[in-house]
């Protein structure tokens, strides 16, 4: 695992646009899993506009989603698959052949994961997977103490995820569950860049990081990952020691 600490969330976030960036330079048939939140959007707006500004061709990359809340409409502005468009794909002028969300009715959950697993599949796994890191270390929605075995599935929201994720909201939403791809999928990804900024990031980034590794910190298993690279902004990585 690589470690890089920036002196701000924007030198973060352009850092991170360029790693995205130079992934797809070099693969432009790349299959990119990501996350939605605060964590990543301003590097998905600087991704976008080196993308726009260099001319890069875009025609063969593959695009998933890491997760969406269950039973929350595609367009409610708080959805993954809002956040997704809004800044992603409609952006990039992407085809709908070039990206595959999940589906939040909680009455198909069971077909719409098994439907993400193969496509990801198909296309031979996960080139990059871009991530960010709940205040209790989940990853996309494994929460402290998921499977390290599960592939995509629904996943029961600890209460501060349910209280923190109200924040995408634009009125008060009921949340209870959400669909992810499994840390099986996180592991297997062939390049996995965490980012995390802000001084509310900074105790579960030590914990992560200096604490024991395993999935009752999700996040703590990037030191595992061959190809994992943690991304910080100085708050986020206050606390850690040397
Ligand atoms: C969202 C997701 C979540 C967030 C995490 C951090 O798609 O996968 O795991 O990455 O909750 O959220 P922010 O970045 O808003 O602090």
């Amino acid at each position: 695992m690589k470690l890089e600490i920036y002196p701000n969330h924007e030198e973060q976030s352009q850092a991170a646009a360029l790693l995205m960036w130079e992934a797809v330079h070099q693969k432009p048939d790349a299959v990119i899993t990501l996350a939605t939140g605060d964590s990543p959007k301003r590097a998905y707006q600087l991704f976008i506009e080196k993308v726009l500004g260099n001319g890069t061709d875009t025609s063969q990359l593959f695009f998933t989603g890491l997760d969406e809340w269950v039973d929350v409409s595609p367009d409610n502005p708080g959805s993954c698959h809002y956040f997704l468009h809004e800044h992603l794909f409609q952006p990039l002028k992407l085809s709908s052949a070039q990206y595959h969300l999940f589906s939040s009715d909680s009455s198909k959950a069971d077909s719409v994961c098994a439907q993400m697993n193969q496509v990801l599949a198909s296309r031979g796994g996960i080139d990059l997977m871009v991530v960010g890191v709940g205040v209790n270390g989940h990853i996309g929605f494994n929460e402290p103490g998921a499977s390290l075995d599960k592939e995509a599935h629904v996943a029961d929201l600890e209460p501060i995820t349910l209280q923190i994720g109200q924040k995408y909201f634009d009125g008060k939403t009921a949340i209870r569950q959400g669909l992810t791809l499994g840390l099986k999928q996180v592991m297997a990804a062939k390049a996995l860049l965490v980012l995390a900024n802000g001084e509310k990031k900074a105790t579960i980034i030590h914990k992560a990081l200096q604490g024991e590794i395993g999935p009752e910190v999700p996040v703590s298993l990037v030191r595992q990952h061959n190809q994992g690279i943690v991304m910080l902004d100085e708050a986020a990585a206050a606390l850690l020691k040397n």
